[in-house]
Formats: C-alpha cells, structure tokens, sequence
C-alpha cells in the first residue's frame, strides 16, 4: 500500500462497555486485577474501565466502592491511560445534577486516576456537556468531546461535522463518534471520520457495538478516512453488543501501513483470562452471539431489546414484542427523533411498551416523557409531535434554557445528610448520584468495619453455588414493572433506585 504509515491506537473497552454490553455490568473488579499487569504491558492508547453503568452496578449489585475500584486499577495500570464514559450533566446517573456536583465529580474521578473522559449527551445538546468539557480541561484530563451517532432525516453527515467542528470549539482535546447501537455503514463512517477530521484537525475516535454485524467493515474504512483511535474489546467479550475483538484488529492490521504495534501473543493471553472469568458468569447466547440488522430499524441498543423481551415474557406479553418494536421509531419520530441512548433509550422505549400494553397510544405518558417535551432534557434534535406537546402540556410552554440552571448547588446539602456515613469525600457523590443504592450500601459498609470490596457475594448473574444470593434480593436483569404504570409518579427523574436494565452506551 501506498499509504503514509500511521500507527492506529486501541482503546479496550473490555474492564467497560463490553461487560455492561454483555454481562449487565456485573464483572467484579477480582476479575480483572488478575490479569491488569500483562494488560498494561501491551500498550493501548487507554482502558475504559469506569463510568456508564459501572458506578451505579458496583454498589447496587456488587457491593464494591465504584472509587475504590478506580483506585485499585490505577495501582496496576501505571503505564495506560484509564479512560472513563461520562453522561454530561447526567454524570453516570439518569438525571441532570447541578453544576457543582459535576465539578466536583470531574474532581475526583480524576483523582483517583481518571485521564481521559468521553462526555456525551443523548440529544447532543451541547448545553449538556459545555460544563463537563471545561471542568475536565481545569482538571488537566483529556476532554473527549461525543456524538452520538443516529440515523434519522434530521442526521446526516454534515449535521455531525458541524456538531464535531463545535465541540472543538468548546474545548475538545478530541472528538468520539459513538455508535450505541452499531448502525454506521462502513462508507458513512468513512464519509463522517474524513469530514470530521478535516473540518476540527482533532484525533478521531471511533466506538461501535456489534450488533448489526458492521462495526469492524466500519472500523476498516474510518482508519483508512483517517481514525485515529479505535474501540475494541477482547475476543472473549467482543462481537454480539458489545465491540468488535481487539485481537481481530492486532491482526487484521499487521504489516500494514495502519498496524497497531501491538503483541498479538500478549493480547490473545488477555483473551484467555477473560474466556474463564466468563465462565463465570451467565451471558446470554443471543446476546454474545447474534447479529440482528433488525437494530437499523428500531435501534435499540442490543442489551435492552433482550432487556424487553424478557420483561415482556414475565407479563405473559411475548406476543407483543414485535409490536413494542415497532411502536420504538413511531415514538423516537414523535419526540423529534432523539439518538436512542441512556437515557433517551430508556424513555422511548418505556413510552412505547405502554402505549402497546394499554392499547391506546399515549392513553398514559410517563414522567420522563412530560419532563422531555418540558424541555428538562434539553433541546429535541428535531421538531416533537405538536399533537403529543398539546395533549401533555396543554398550555405551558417548554422550557428553551440550560436544564441545569435550573438547579440549586448540591453538594452542601447531601454532604450534611450522609455526615455519619462518609468516610471520604467521594462517598458524598455516591450518595447524590443513587440516593436509594449508596444508602443501604454505606450502612453495610459500616457494619462490616469498611471491608467491602473484597469477598463480596457474587452477582445474580454468576452461577449458582459460587456464593450467597445478592443481598438485597434485586434481580438484575429485571424492570419493576409496577413502577413504569404509575401515570404521575418519577421514574427515573427521582426513582433512581428502580430497578432497570442494563444497557450498552
Ligand atoms: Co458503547
């Protein structure tokens, strides 16, 4: 090849994504100290390892210290950077905090050894990540700046190069595409990664699921446009709706001009550790295993539509699975077509399990759904359903601000609710973050002299006979269904302690 050799940097997902894409977020930090050596002797651009699901699933199901995690792999990995997924002024919960709660966070994640953190919003207002962006750069981190990737009539390329041009105008050190539900082609994520790269002169990174079975062709095509960095995970917890493998690349790219560097024999050792931690744990055929193009569709992250069909099958409604799938665009098209990530996924695809469970489309609307259409979320991507904001809002009109300015400082407050519990200043922002999780978990912590983290029940994803059932009786896999047909109580704008599915982001 003619081609100007530029080395293609990893970053593995594999302590992240692929765990919350494949295993509902359960692996235990003892899963993955272990093998932590040999991962940092291989050389990846970084290691996702905390934010997303992970915060709120070490302390609601694994009984760990999401910081104490952070602290024990920033021991063992000296040498990559660890990389963290960070939701905007959602921070790694449901609901917008205040500023000084995500400054404060962006404070201790970074602290305890945080060096890189990808920020998203579900809108891709960037009202919703302009803070996040600039305390993470006031901390010294990187500032990885996101868009979420979707296809809709309001989408196409251009649309995203100018989001990219104007995250780099905030401050982005570089831009992610973030593909939640794996639905780029191979030639628009060329078309994009060469637009975007022209158009902010940042590093591009690219990040897709695997569902459709697209993501390494994309892959492919964004380095030859230019990617910089790609996100992989190892072949133990790669493919299905989690990323492509990271040993396929190492491979695929050697003795080219794009080859990685890296030690295939090292990175396939990575693999077997990882092939017997899995054993351990239940992960769903169809989900490690499936390609389902149907997701260009409907385009539902993979984890929640297996999410839905189990849920479905506990109300005796497997019948209506297809119809709740189809009910997921109408309603995306009726909110002006938001990408389909926490907690946009979420909503949308609540909204429409109702609106098929109660036969009348909209007969009930969920909380979050009014608070949407209020404009709590932030700005639509595309104009709402004019029918939809008179039957909810009737005469109020949305609210066209920051939702985070309508938030009163925090951190004061919780610290003095919690003072008994705290032994260090982080535990103040689990306690914000899942009020109803850190809870429950600092009192347990107490009673047993602070020595979680370690010997911990197993997760009710692992085998039966590995240990106790989890203690608080959650099963993890599972939506409270009660919770989603109160018309007028919160969901997830202040029942963050629901229980609810897991899904890749
Ligand atoms: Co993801």
């Amino acid at each position: 090849m003619s081609v100007k050799p530029r080395r293609v940097k990893i970053t593995d997902t594999t302590l992240r994504d692929a765990h919350q894409s494949l295993m509902a977020t359960r692996m235990r930090t003892e899963d993955m100290l272990p093998i932590a050596e040999l991962m940092d002797s291989i050389g990846y651009h970084s290691l996702e390892v905390w934010g997303g699901a992970t915060f709120d699933s070490c302390m609601r199901f694994l009984e760990e210290d999401p910081w104490e995690r952070l602290r024990l792999l920033k021991q063992k990995f000296k040498k990559t950077k660890l990389q963290m997924l960070l939701r905007g002024q959602n921070i790694v919960g449901y609901r917008h905090y205040a500023d000084d709660v995500l400054q404060k966070f962006i404070h201790y994640a970074v602290k305890n050894g945080i060096d890189i953190i990808r920020i998203f919003d579900a809108l891709n207002d960037l009202r919703n990540m302009e803070k996040a962006i600039y305390y993470t750069k006031q901390e010294g981190a990187h500032a990885q700046g996101t868009i979420s990737y979707t296809v809709s009539p309001l989408h196409d390329i251009p649309h995203f190069i100018k989001l990219g041009k104007e995250l780099k105008d905030l401050g982005s050190d570089s831009i992610c595409i973030k593909d939640m539900a794996g639905l780029i082609a191979p030639y628009d994520a060329y078309e994009l990664v060469k637009g975007l790269k022209e158009a902010t002169g940042l590093p591009v990174q690219l990040h897709c699921h695997y569902t459709s079975g697209m993501a390494s062709m994309a892959y492919l095509k964004a380095i030859e446009a230019g990617a910089d960095i790609i996100d992989t995970a190892s072949a133990a917890v790669a493919l299905g709706s989690s990323q492509p493998p990271t040993d396929s690349f190492v491979a695929a790219l050697k003795n080219t001009p794009y080859d990685t560097g890296l030690d295939i024999e090292k990175v396939a050792k990575v693999a077997e550790h990882f092939k017997e931690v899995r054993k351990k744990y239940n992960i769903p055929l169809e989900v490690a295993l499936g390609v389902d193009t149907n997701v260009l569709s409907y385009q539902i992250p993979g984890g929640m539509i297996s999410n839905l069909a189990s849920q479905l099958a506990q109300q005796n409604a497997s019948h209506l699975l297809n119809e709740v799938l189809q009910e997921v665009p109408r309603v995306r098209k009726e909110l002006g077509y938001p990408p389909l990530v926490t907690p946009s996924s979420q909503i949308v695809g609540t909204q429409a399990v109702i609106n098929v469970i109660t036969k009348e489309r909209y007969k009930m609307v969920i909380t979050e759904v009014k608070n949407y259409l209020k404009g709590l979320y932030g700005k639509p991507p595309g104009p709402v359903d004019p029918d939809l904001v008179k039957k909810v809002l009737k005469d109020e009109k949305p609210y066209e601000g920051r939702p985070a300015d309508l938030l009163e400082p925090q951190v004061e407050k919780a610290r003095e609710e919690i003072k008994e519990y705290i032994t260090q200043e982080e535990d103040v922002f689990s306690y914000i973050l899942f009020p109803q999780v850190a809870l429950p978990f600092f009192k347990a912590r107490a009673a047993k002299g602070n020595n979680l983290g370690k010997g911990q029940a197993p997760g009710p994803g692992q085998k039966k006979g590995t240990g106790a059932p989890n203690k608080r009786g959650n099963n993890p896999v599972s939506y409270n269904w009660s919770n989603y047909f109160k018309i007028d109580s919160s969901l997830l704008m202040e029942q963050e302690g629901r229980q609810g599915p897991v899904y890749p982001v």
